[in-house]
């Protein structure tokens, strides 16, 4: 059914310009640039998702100054090298109906990215990230920083973009003006807020007066750094009520945390409840004075984003992430079509990649960025073949769905009563319930597909059935491998994957003490430790390596250090298990061989490198091995070939 009557397709009038309808992308850093220039995919993932009918677009971070260039991957506002990029960038965005707003950035002491040769900032204190200690700017340099700013809008207006963004959020520099916490300057831009705010109020009005003509000057900044002594909500509304007064803001965008550990609010995860932040927003709102406020965080549903706008938490709707994961969300959204938009699941891997320095991935959308992304759907194939998938997890399914659309016949063979494999089973551990809807987003292509589903199949009884294929694909995936230690079967051992299985049954195990043996170091064996914290009164992670959750991007781990020590749980680093005698476990240094016995364990859980569930399937005709049962990797890597494979078959 379409919803052109909602309120989320409402235009919207900002600085003096119509935007179509009420959803925004805030700006995401995706890392395509190259030597600081503007790639295609730079280009695309802008113009695709305006394609794809986002209203208010905002491009990522662009640096202002030569030494606001981090790495090579960010685009350079003030370089003249990108004027005709960016200029095609501003004509097609518009083209395509959206509005194009320029972040505009100076990472100031903040250095994500080590090591950094040009930290600047507003006072002498260390990054709370990575602990660099900046060159503290005089009132002057700091003073020519905000001419760069003003230069870099003023030219960004001349190539036709609707407007910029102060990026003032997330503890860069103009936060850290902003903020009590890091701003302990003397000088005409330290002390009251008259003065934390003057630099921020003197570019404003500079590109306000450099323009003539309708041109969007939003901020975003924090409502809540999530600090003591820093920017709290009642600081933040005073901040936005005397910017509202200068009457040079035409919106704000509110994104929280800092480079301390409140970063995790930044990009809320999964573990967040859906829409965490809107009520701060409302508040901020109520500060505005009627300039627009852009509601953002962990939104992800058209029927969040229509309550955001319909009961005032915001005039905009930042959607970053879900945008990310489909960019004809709007569009989509609009037609009624919800069960067509690949749904976000806020796992956060593609901020994982971008903070890696990598460019930016999206784990089930493999078109991201490309040209025709918004629009893209499978091609039909000019043979059409009988194909068999023997496994229903996410890599099976993917390659079901795409093959299926492009008129194959498919028939998937699983062992379970239900589709979804391994994934529905990390579904079932605490807070990662999100991760249904990947699933239940393929098997709604899969359905509208024509693809036929065949449960309860064990693989051996399969061979001369699969005979009858002109091809065969095994998606088998992988089972965790039991560890090597001595052990005399006192204790109930577990897999991670038995112990969700357990849940699910509600057959948990109870008792006094857990050992989980983290060789793993992925998101779901935290939620797996935050589980045996619910039923076992102490519960010890052990784990090889000298620190834990490596394989989990720097924000979400953020929360899972956060649960870990919140339940009590005790970590020991650097050390293996092993063995196990009479509940009595022995936990060895890897480094020192130095051993030490937890007493009166009743439960052993290992969450360990998986093993390839099948490794022979013998059947003439062509066979295809995907995913995990290829070789067990990540579940992005798992779709991707899936997808990559439905295409070519
Ligand atoms: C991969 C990635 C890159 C981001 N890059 C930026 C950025 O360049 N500038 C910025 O202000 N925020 C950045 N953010 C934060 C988003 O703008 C947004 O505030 C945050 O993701 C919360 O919104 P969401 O839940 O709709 O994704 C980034 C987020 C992600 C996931
Ligand atoms: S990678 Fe994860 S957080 Fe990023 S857009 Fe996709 S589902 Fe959302």
């Amino acid at each position: 059914m379409d919803q052109p009557h909602a309120h989320l397709f409402k235009p919207l009038n900002v600085g003096g310009i119509e935007v179509r309808n009420r959803i925004a992308l805030p700006a995401v850093l995706t890392n395509f640039a190259r030597d600081s220039r503007v790639t295609d995919r730079w280009h695309n993932f802008l113009v695709e998702r305006a394609k794809g009918g986002c209203g208010l677009l905002v491009t990522e971070i662009i640096a202002v100054d030569p030494l606001a260039l981090a790495h090579s991957a960010i685009v350079a506002g003030f370089d003249e090298r990108n004027d005709d990029a960016l200029a095609k960038t501003a004509r097609d965005v518009k083209a395509a109906g959206g509005t194009l707003v320029a972040q505009l950035w100076h990472p100031g002491r903040q250095q994500l990215w080590q090591p950094s040769h040009s930290p600047m900032g507003v006072s002498d204190q260390p990054d709370a990230y990575s602990w660099t200690v900046p060159h503290v700017m005089s009132t002057a340099e700091l003073k020519r920083l905000g001419d760069a700013y003003v230069n870099v809008a003023l030219r960004l207006a001349r190539l036709g973009f609707d407007g910029i963004e102060l990026h003032g959020a997330h503890g860069y520099l103009l936060t850290q003006l902003l903020s009590p916490w890091s701003n302990t300057r003397a000088d005409e831009y330290g002390g009251p807020i008259e003065n934390r705010t003057r630099l921020i109020r003197d570019i404003a009005a500079a590109i306000r007066h450099g323009v003539d003509r309708p041109f969007i000057v939003g901020l975003k900044m924090p409502a809540d750094e999530g600090v003591s002594g820093g920017i709290n909500p009642e600081e933040a509304a005073s901040i936005t009520r005397r910017l509202a007064e200068t009457t040079h803001f035409d919106y704000f965008a509110y994104g929280q945390g800092n480079f301390s550990i409140s970063l995790e609010n930044h990009v809320p995860d999964m573990h967040f409840q859906a829409g965490h932040f809107i009520d701060l927003h409302r508040q901020m709102r109520a500060a505005s004075g009627g300039i627009p406020v852009m509601a953002l965080g962990r939104i992800g549903t058209f029927e969040l984003a229509e309550r955001v706008v319909a009961e005032g938490f915001g005039d905009l709707v930042g959607m970053g992430r879900a945008q990310v994961s489909d960019a004809a969300f709007a569009n989509k959204a609009e037609r009624g079509e919800l069960a067509a938009i690949r749904p976000c699941v806020f796992n956060n891997f593609c901020w994982g990649e971008v903070h890696a320095g990598k460019p930016i991935v999206e784990f089930h959308n493999p078109h991201l960025a490309t040209q025709g992304e918004a629009a893209w759907s499978p091609a039909r194939a000019t043979i059409h073949k009988r194909l068999a998938v023997v496994g229903a997890g996410p890599a099976g399914l993917e390659v079901a769905w795409v093959a299926a659309a492009r008129g194959h016949h498919v028939d998937v063979f699983h062992s379970g009563d239900v589709p979804g494999g391994k994934l529905r089973l990390e579904a079932a551990l605490p807070g990662h319930e999100e991760m249904t809807k990947v699933i239940d987003h393929q098997l709604v292509q899969a359905r509208s597909t024509g693809v036929n589903f065949k449960a309860g199949q064990k693989v051996e009884d399969l061979g001369p059935l699969l005979e009858n294929y002109d091809e065969v694909v095994v998606a088998t995936g992988s089972e965790q491998r039991q560890p090597e230690y001595l052990n005399d079967g006192s204790v109930s051992t577990y897999s991670m994957h038995e112990l969700a299985r357990a849940r699910e049954r509600k057959e948990l195990p109870r008792g006094e003490c857990a050992i989980l043996f983290d060789h793993d170091h992925t998101a779901p064996t935290y939620a797996g430790a935050s589980l045996l914290a619910s039923t076992h009164q102490r519960v010890v992670l052990v784990t090889p390596r000298t620190q834990v959750a490596s394989f989990v991007n720097y924000c979400s781990a953020l929360g899972i250090h956060r649960r870990l020590h919140q339940a009590d749980i005790e970590i020991i680093t650097a050390s293996t298990v092993a063995s196990i005698e009479r509940g009595a476990a022995t936990i060895q240094n890897v480094f020192s061989g130095k051993e030490r016995v937890i007493d009166n364990c009743d439960t052993f859980v290992f969450s360990t490198p998986r093993r390839v569930e099948t490794q022979f399937l013998e059947v003439s005709g062509r066979v295809h091995r995907i995913g995990d049962a290829m070789s067990p990797r990540n579940l992005m890597i798992a779709i991707h070939e899936g997808h990559a494979l439905g295409n070519q078959l």
